[in-house]
């Protein structure tokens, strides 16, 4: 009890004192939609080809290095096809996923769209490997994989019912080259799918915590300059021909958490045990957008 009360007390103080720092967003580069020099990021997308990564795309534990993507697999999914269902009519859909590293959503998204073909597209040779054999075992047969940058996409324009970029987005250097690829590819009526993380203190926080402190994230795995703002994606979207949902529409993805859930996360850290069981746990969709967010964006329909 004196615990709990202890708990409160701090995360009160905090917001208190920073409350109005929390959620503006900290500026490193002078712009985050003009291409920044890979030089200048400390970003490391090679680690997708490491071992480590390639044999842990799978690894369905808990303490696994993709645990947090698994745990939000189902609210992604669900999130992206009541979308698929609203905005694009047929079943034969082209789909495709673009940094779909293993193939976790790319997987679930083939399996809810029988019918529909399914192109997943990686930077990373290795991770591609891995997607196709996945699928080769779990007898799921309507993806084709391909190692392909997401800057120069190998698909024809008007391609795609669906472009999926699921935690992939605050991966990329040069976002309006990218994201003019997706609206390249897009058919008009098409859907762009996304989500990425937040730049805000808090996630800035998060990184430092969960990367330089208790280590569950690998260094080098995300540079907090580019998390992007939903300001900035509506401005992206925008910026390459696309029209972006209101913030309004935006979810936010974050693990429930209560008082037991804070208290075992702290817990565990005091005891040299890995929190990564208590911190991703029970993951759902709400109206928070300040870390991990979900969207959408449409190419407009050409007028007859
Ligand atoms: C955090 S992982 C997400 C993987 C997958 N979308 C998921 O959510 O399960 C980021 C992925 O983006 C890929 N990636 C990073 N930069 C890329 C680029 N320029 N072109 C294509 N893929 C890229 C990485 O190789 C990695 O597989």
């Amino acid at each position: 009890m004196l615990k709990d009360i202890v708990i409160v007390t701090l995360v009160c103080i905090i917001i208190l004192l920073m409350g109005d720092k929390i959620f503006q967003p900290p500026q490193e580069f002078n712009d985050r939609l003009s291409v920044i020099p890979e030089s200048c990021t400390t970003i490391d997308n090679n680690m997708y080809n490491e071992k480590f990564f390639v044999e842990g795309w799978w690894d369905l534990s808990s303490k696994s290095i993709t645990s947090g993507l698994h745990a939000l697999n189902p609210v992604r999914r669900d999130y992206f096809q009541n979308l698929i269902r609203e905005h694009v009519n047929g079943s034969n859909l082209n789909i495709v996923d673009i940094g779909c590293g293993g193939g976790i959503l790319t997987e679930a998204l083939a399996i809810i769209n029988p019918s529909s073909n399914i192109t997943g597209l990686d930077q990373s040779s290795n991770s591609i490997q891995t997607a196709a054999d996945h699928a080769k075992q779990s007898n799921v047969n309507n993806i084709h994989y391909a190692v392909s940058s997401a800057y120069s996409i190998p698909l024809p324009d008007s391609f795609a019912d669906v472009v999926v970029m699921s935690d992939v987005l605050e991966h990329l250097h040069d976002l309006t080259l990218a994201m003019s690829e997706v609206s390249r590819i897009l058919k008009p009526g098409g859907i762009f799918l996304y989500d990425t993380i937040n730049r805000n203190r808090f996630t800035v926080a998060f990184i430092i915590f969960t990367e330089h402190i208790i280590k569950i994230i690998p260094r080098g795995a995300h540079d907090w300059r580019l998390f992007i703002t939903p300001d900035e994606m509506i401005k992206l979207s925008n910026k390459v021909g696309l029209s972006s949902c209101p913030p309004s529409e935006m979810r936010g993805m974050s693990p429930r958490l209560s008082l037991k859930s804070l208290e075992n996360i702290f817990m565990s850290i005091l005891s040299g045990n890995n929190p990564c069981n208590y911190i991703i746990s029970d993951i759902y969709e709400n109206g928070f957008l300040f870390g991990n967010y979900l969207g959408y964006s449409l190419k407009n329909k050409v007028r007859l």
